[in-house]
């Protein structure tokens, strides 16, 4: 094969059927990503090829897939990435399910989302606060959805997702990062702790980190999102000085 083609071995089937690798060949130019490479197979091959994609600038969180078994952008995934002399693999991601070749339902992750309280300031006629406070939580707005972490994480990769009540057994990475910068923001009242423990699993998750590595924004999930918040868990429902001052105090 000349290195001025590219193989792709992309993943075609509908949401249900079991769906099959097919083998396409399309022309390879400098500077290409994984994407640019699927719009040509579109355009020379297989015209019904669906792709999900927006911006192509790696900020609306919509073409994400496995690239070779990863979980990547397609848009910020640079064919140069990849040995030039093999096919490279490209699958929707696993965690939801298929609609069509590469585009899956990803309505979960809002169902989710409607479960968080929304934020809650004291006072909304003064909402000032320092610029070191509002740097703490500036990183967890920074999330483009692209559920890349929720791919990767093998809680919900390889486990059911619903619990026996309907409800998620672990929400995962992406709202521990949304609950993060709710429950950190300086004028939030609202307290969500009770939720991340009983309704979003926060206990599910052992810091594999997985989810951290794969995050297109860089947003440091595992050690700025989950663990302060499992302790925040722990200290409300499993510290006993915290526990004794409630009863005494009367403070849920
Ligand atoms: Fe994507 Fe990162 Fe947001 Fe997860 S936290 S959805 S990987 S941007
Ligand atoms: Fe999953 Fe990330 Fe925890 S990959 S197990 S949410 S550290
Ligand atoms: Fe928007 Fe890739 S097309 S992130």
């Amino acid at each position: 094969m000349s290195n001025k083609e590219v193989t792709l071995r992309i993943f075609r089937g509908q949401g249900g059927s079991k769906g099959e690798m097919v083998e396409y060949k399309v022309p390879r130019d400098p500077g290409m990503v994984v994407l640019d490479a699927v719009h040509q197979v579109q355009a020379l091959h297989s015209p019904d090829l669906a792709v999900r994609w927006n911006c192509k600038a790696g900020k609306c969180g919509s073409c994400g897939g496995e690239v070779n078994g990863k979980p990547r952008l397609m848009c910020m995934d640079r064919l140069d990435n990849y040995p030039d002399d093999q096919p490279i693999e490209v699958r929707p991601m696993k965690a939801f399910p298929v609609i069509k070749d590469l585009v899956t339902d990803v309505s979960w992750n809002y169902e989710i989302n409607k479960l968080i309280p929304a934020f809650k300031p004291a006072n909304p006629d003064d909402m000032r606060f320092s610029q070191r406070e509002a740097d703490r939580v500036q990183e967890f707005r920074k999330c483009i959805e692209c559920f890349l972490c929720q791919d990767v994480c093998h809680v919900l990769r390889d486990h059911d997702k619903k619990g026996t009540d309907g409800g998620p057994k672990f929400a995962g990475p992406r709202f521990m990062v949304r609950v993060a910068g709710l429950e950190m923001h300086p004028l939030d009242t609202e307290d969500r702790t009770d939720l991340l423990k009983d309704q979003l699993g926060i206990g599910f998750c052992n810091i594999t980190k997985c989810c951290t590595e794969v995050c297109p924004e860089s947003i440091h999930i595992t050690d700025n999102a989950i663990i302060p918040l499992k302790e925040r868990v722990v200290d409300k429902h499993y510290d006993p000085l915290q526990i004794l001052w409630r009863k005494v105090s009367g403070k849920s």
